[in-house]
C-alpha cells in the first residue's frame, strides 16, 4: 500500500499508527496499529474518532492485514468486528461495505488495498469540495460557533465544519470561533482548540451551557457543525448537545449548517428517529480523565444518561452543506438527498 499522510493517522512504509486523540492537546502520542483488537480499543476508547476517521483508519488496517496475507475468512471477521465497534456513524459502515465488496474479487488483496486507499484520498477531496461550498456562506468578520471536534484531526483532509471555518479564514482573514467544550469527553475544549491554534485562527473557548447567553446578546452569527449520520429526510445525528444549538438557532434567528460529506449520508435511514445512539460509559459523566489524570466528582454510583450523540430535526437546520453542493429546506423536502445515492 502507498505511504498515506494524515493528521492523526499515517500508513508510512508498511507501518501503520494513529494519534491518541483522547491525550491531546498536551501530549502528542502516536500508536502503532497491526492487529483488530488493537484497533477496536483505539475506536471504542476514542482515541481514534471522528466519523470520516473511524472507517479510514479500519480500513487501512484491513488492508494491512490484506497485505501480510491474512486469509479472506480472517479479514471478513475483522470488517465485522471493528463495523461492530460504534453504531452511531455511517461513515464506518460505508467503508466496511466498500471492503466487503473487494473480498468478492479474484485477487482480493489488491482490490482491499486499493479501496482502501480510494477511500483515503477521496476524503480528502471531499474535505476541500465542502469547505470550499461551506465558506461562501460565511462573511467577513463572522463570529461562528462549532461544537465538537470536526477538523483535521477528524478526516483524512482539513475537516468538515472545521474545515469550513480555516476556508473562510484564508478568505477574510478575520473570523473568530466560539468553540463549545462538549461535554463529556470535551472535543471541543481539547481537540478544536488544538488545532484553531495550531491553525492560528481567533477562538474562544466556551462551556456549553454558555452559548444561549453568547446568542442572546448577538455575539454568535453563524454555527456549523459537522454529523455523523444524515437520514434521507435530512435529520442527522452529531455529538451530544447539537441538538441544544439548533433549537436556540431557531429561537435567535441565526443560521445553522450541517456540514458532511456524501459518505454520512444514509438514505436507507429514512429519519432521526431511526438512527442508532450509542450509549456510553457512565464513567465519563461522573467525572472527566485524560493527560492530566482523572477526577471523579460525582457520587462513586451516580446514575447517568450518557447518549454519545443527539438528532437534530431538519426544520431546525438552515443549509446542509455537502461536497455536492448546498441544500435548503425546500430541496431537501423535495427528496434532494435521496437522489445523491
Ligand atoms: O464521538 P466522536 O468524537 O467520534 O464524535 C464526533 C462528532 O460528533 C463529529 O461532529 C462528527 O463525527 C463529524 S466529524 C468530521
Amino acid at each position: 500500500m502507498q505511504n498515506l499522510i494524515a493528521s492523526s493517522v499515517k500508513y508510512e512504509n508498511g507501518s501503520l499508527s494513529v494519534l491518541d486523540q483522547y491525550l491531546l492537546p498536551h501530549q502528542q502520542v502516536w500508536h502503532q496499529c497491526h492487529d483488530v483488537e488493537t484497533m477496536k480499543e483505539l475506536i471504542i476508547s476514542l482515541k481514534v474518532r471522528g466519523a470520516p476517521l473511524i472507517g479510514l483508519s479500519a480500513s487501512l488496517l484491513v488492508a494491512y492485514l490484506a497485505e501480510q496475507g491474512v486469509v479472506k475468512g480472517e479479514l471478513e471477521k475483522a470488517i465485522n468486528e471493528l463495523e461492530a465497534t460504534r453504531p452511531t456513524a455511517v461513515n464506518l459502515m460505508h467503508c466496511m461495505a466498500a471492503l466487503r465488496k473487494a473480498l468478492t474479487q479474484s485477487d482480493y488483496v489488491a482490490g482491499i488495498v486499493t479501496t482502501a486507499e480510494r477511500l483515503f484520498i477521496e476524503d480528502i477531496a471531499l474535505c476541500e469540495r465542502m469547505a470550499s461550498r461551506g465558506a461562501e456562506l460565511i462573511n467577513s468578520g463572522d463570529n461562528i460557533l462549532t461544537h465538537c471536534n470536526t477538523g483535521a484531526l477528524a478526516t483524512a483532509g482539513i475537516g468538515t465544519a472545521l474545515g469550513v471555518i480555516y476556508k473562510a479564514q484564508q478568505k477574510y482573514g478575520n473570523v473568530h470561533v466560539w468553540v463549545d467544550e462538549t461535554r463529556p469527553l470535551l472535543q471541543g475544549g481539547r481537540l478544536t482548540a488544538f488545532e484553531l491554534e495550531r491553525w492560528k485562527i481567533p477562538y474562544t473557548l466556551i462551556c456549553d451551557n454558555m452559548a444561549a447567553s453568547l446568542m442572546a446578546a448577538g455575539k454568535v452569527d453563524k454555527i456549523v457543525v459537522g454529523a455523523d449520520r444524515i437520514a434521507a429526510n435530512g435529520d442527522f445525528a452529531n455529538k451530544v448537545g447539537t441538538y441544544n444549538l439548533a433549537v436556540l438557532a431557531y429561537f435567535h434567528n441565526i443560521p445553522f449548517y450541517v456540514v458532511a460529506p456524501i459518505t454520512t449520508l444514509d438514505t436507507n435511514t429514512a429519519c432521526g428517529n431511526d438512527i442508532e445512539i450509542e450509549q456510553r460509559n457512565p464513567q465519563e459523566v461522573r467525572g472527566v480523565s485524560g493527560s492530566f489524570g482523572e477526577a471523579l466528582w460525582a457520587p462513586t454510583n451516580a446514575n447517568v444518561y450518557n447518549p454519545a450523540f443527539d438528532i437534530t430535526p431538519a426544520k431546525l437546520v438552515t443549509g446542509w452543506v455537502l461536497d455536492t453542493g448546498v441544500y435548503n429546506q425546500s430541496q431537501i423536502e423535495n427528496g434532494d438527498l435521496v437522489k445523491l445515492k
